[in-house]
């Protein structure tokens, strides 16, 4: 049954139900509801798996929400159940992997990001758009041999997770076990707990190994940047590399991958951006905001009762941005639901906003770029093979299994 909405968070006279906002017919399409909940609640609280949260859905409010000085990050002014539930991880807000600057505010959160973002020097990043050209020639190559691919997991998926392998220095003979406990976490569904645990806690040894085999085998890259630093203890270097990972690989495989299938759905779109390459960035930024990756990762704590949207919330009351719902606002964006390249709206809030906005958006970016280039230069007449895609059942992110395409070489 779907749950109520009291009539003063509604903002409406009687009690009104909720649509839902979990299941496959919500991933498989979930901007009605979101629809709904702009138009008639929007901030309100809503269930979601194991837990309550208040949920924000028009696009001033998520830009209030995203920048408010009283609204922290810290998920120990949570609850730990609630920590767990959300990162759908065995992971306690104590854990060491936890430990990053995505769950800090002042004054480790503005330490832990600036040597982060001063890690990312315009020469590694434009290394690594080199890399990702690379990488993308060769996997489009062995994609020729076919008619049919996956866009998941023959390109979506495995080019994030190189880069991040680059970023971080991680030496070649240990990239199968790297792979391997990424994709465990990825994939594993949140009932199989102990499968997550195992992974969870190799993924914390691989990565303190990695920092400790950094200090004796200095590389040229991002984690060596790090680890001569002397402001950053050795649990958030572990800590930084594992956000590295989570907040920069399933990203960019639903970027890749949400943002073709929009192309592949809007042949006029397509066309356009076959017969004019260089609205390639445009396209990515609408890809982003007509369906990004991220659905529910946004939390927020109030330090103290904030009111948003006429709604006050607690300390302890967690709040999530909902950064898909507020992209498709018809008071920021006119015509939301349509797709069109080179908007001149308000800017979109897939990378965030304010403090936490995301530091690997330039990269996400060039990869984006390379890949869904890549992919329409090579097989200009590529076309969907179905249209019974699966969607992750992700409670944070948005994303495909796969996407099945003719290649029509
Ligand atoms: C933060 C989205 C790719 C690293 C964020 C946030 C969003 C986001 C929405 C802010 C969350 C909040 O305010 O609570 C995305 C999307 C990506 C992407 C949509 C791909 C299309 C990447 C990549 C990296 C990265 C490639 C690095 C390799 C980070 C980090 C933060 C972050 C370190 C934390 C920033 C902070 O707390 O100050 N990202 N991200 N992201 N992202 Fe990304």
């Amino acid at each position: 049954m779907a749950p109520s909405v009291p009539a003063e968070a509604a903002g409406k006279e009687s009690a009104v139900s909720l649509p839902p906002l979990f299941g496959p017919a919500f991933d498989a399409d979930p901007y009605p509801a979101y629809d709904w909940l702009r138009r008639n609640a929007p901030v309100t609280k809503v269930p979601l798996p194991g837990c309550e949260a208040w949920l924000i859905t028009r696009y001033a409010d998520a830009v209030t929400a995203l920048t408010h000085p009283a609204l922290a990050k810290d998920p120990a002014l949570g609850s730990p159940e609630w920590f767990r539930a959300q990162l759908g991880l065995p992971l306690d807000h104590r854990s060491t992997l936890a430990r990053h600057m995505l769950n800090a505010d002042s004054p480790d959160h503005p330490r832990l990001r600036r040597l982060v973002s001063a890690a990312f020097t315009p020469r590694r990043v434009a290394s690594l758009r080199a890399r990702a050209e690379e990488l993308t020639e060769g996997l489009l190559a062995v994609m020729a041999a076919k008619d049919e691919a996956d866009l998941i997991a023959d390109l979506a998926y495995p080019l994030p997770i190189a880069i991040i392998c680059d970023l971080l220095g991680v030496p070649e003979s240990e990239r199968a076990t790297f792979h391997h406990l990424a994709s465990v976490i990825d994939s594993a569904a949140a009932s199989e707990i102990d499968q997550l645990a195992a992974a969870t806690d190799g993924m914390e040894r691989f990565l303190a190994d990695l920092v400790a085999h950094k200090r004796t085998h200095p590389g040229d890259d991002l984690l060596t940047e790090l680890v001569r630093r002397p402001d950053i203890s050795p649990d958030e270097l572990t800590s930084t590399a594992f956000l590295l990972l989570i907040a920069g690989h399933e990203t960019t495989v639903a970027l890749i991958g949400n943002g073709l299938l929009a192309l592949l759905r809007h042949p006029g779109q397509f066309a356009a951006l076959k017969k004019d390459p260089s609205t390639l960035p445009d396209v990515i930024d609408e890809m982003l905001r007509y369906d990004g990756p991220v659905r529910n990762a946004t939390w927020r704590f109030p330090t103290e009762p904030v009111v948003i949207g006429g709604q006050e919330m607690l300390p302890g009351e967690p709040i999530l941005v909902s950064l898909l719902a507020a992209n498709r606002d018809p008071e920021a964006f006119d015509e939301p639901d349509v797709f069109r390249p080179g908007r001149i709206d308000e800017p979109h809030l897939a990378f965030g906003r304010g403090p936490h906005y995301c530091v690997g958006a330039a990269l996400a970016k060039i990869e984006g770029e390379v890949a869904i280039g890549g992919v329409i230069c090579r097989f200009p007449d590529l076309e969907l093979a179905t249209d019974d895609l699966v969607w992750w059942p992700s409670n944070i992110m948005r994303g495909l299994f796969s996407l099945p395409v003719r290649l029509n070489k």
